[in-house]
């Protein structure tokens, strides 16, 4: 039998329905308002993380997600592992598929998360490869929700690098019904495929996705701005050239005041100055701080439900 059939990953968000999103939501809410209710029911299990890039809140949300849960997790950098000095993702899988419960990857390439979910017969979460990062998608609805109570409606716009973030919100956007704008350089495209992907589920569930190339004119009638960094991890050697293909993309409090009721969305980490005005990302409109912590409330919700 292949570990595929039997065993649900969590990889671009795409593996749960629309409705299983809703009612994870729901029980990450739940789950942050009653804490105390689901101190042990993780109790004897364990998870393996496997971190090939550096982290702060996708590491220690996960770790304290499984203390507050009475699991255990495991942080296992590549080189610590035999796998830095070639063993296959083959037989590492086998072999934590005996011992864990699940096992986190933070890697570079997706097909690299792919084959670790490929050989796995315990869930395989992505804790962001180059083209998703949906744990984090999972706290950003969480924190518009909070905001907002209903998607329905609501216009996301999201400006800066067409990456892993834009991708997974994309992707979460129009599983819940909400109308996202990616606003970036041409030359910083999201991908295409991902992008169809998106709008066939956006199509059916009544909302919009654009992708556009003018900085003109965007930001009509927001309810959310979000950014993420211009270089992301692994694309250090184009940093000059990413800030000046960014330039006019930094998100002002001039653009916050035109947009009154939006709210500022970030998944960090952030570069003040960059992508983002200090004074943004630590003013009234920001919910920066709650859209990190919700990384814990999110991730314990998935844990539970993919662990349970
Ligand atoms: N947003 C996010 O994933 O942050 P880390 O890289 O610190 O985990
Ligand atoms: N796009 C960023 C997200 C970091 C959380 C990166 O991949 O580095």
């Amino acid at each position: 039998m292949s570990p595929k059939r039997q065993t649900r990953h969590f990889l671009t968000l795409e593996e749960f329905s629309d409705r299983e999103l809703m009612d994870l939501l729901k029980l990450a809410a739940k789950m942050k308002s009653e804490p105390r209710k689901y101190q042990t029911r993780l109790k004897g299990q364990t998870i393996a993380m496997i971190f090939d890039k550096n982290s702060t809140r996708t590491r220690v949300s996960f770790e304290v997600a499984m203390v507050q849960l009475g699991g255990y997790a495991l942080f296992l950098p590549r080189a610590d592992l035999q796998l830095g000095r070639g063993e296959t993702i083959h037989d590492t899988v086998h072999v934590l598929s005996r011992m864990v419960q699940s096992i986190v990857v933070r890697t570079f390439t997706h097909p690299t998360i792919e084959e670790f979910a490929a050989h796995s017969t315990v869930p395989v979460i992505n804790a962001l490869t180059d083209a998703h990062h949906p744990c984090q998608v999972l706290a950003d609805l969480l924190t518009l929700k909070e905001a907002w109570k209903s998607f329905k409606g609501k216009r996301l716009l999201y400006l800066g690098d067409g990456n892993n973030m834009s991708h997974s919100l994309m992707l979460g956007a129009a599983k819940v019904g909400l109308n996202i704008r990616v606003v970036c350089p041409a030359d910083f495209s999201p991908d295409p495929q991902i992008v169809a992907r998106a709008k066939k589920i956006a199509l059916k569930n009544h909302c919009e996705i654009e992708i556009l190339h003018s900085l003109k004119n965007i930001e009509h009638a927001v309810d959310a701005i979000y950014t993420d960094a211009w270089t992301s991890m692994g694309q250090e050697d184009e940093k000059e050239r990413r800030k000046q293909a960014f330039a006019g993309y930094c998100v002002t409090d001039s653009m916050m005041s035109r947009n009154p009721r939006a709210i500022f969305l970030h998944c960090l980490p952030a570069y003040r100055g960059e992508e983002v005005m200090g004074s943004v990302l630590d003013g009234a409109q920001s919910r920066v701080w709650d859209q990190a912590e919700n990384r814990l409330h999110a991730q314990k919700a998935l844990l539970l439900t993919l662990l349970k």
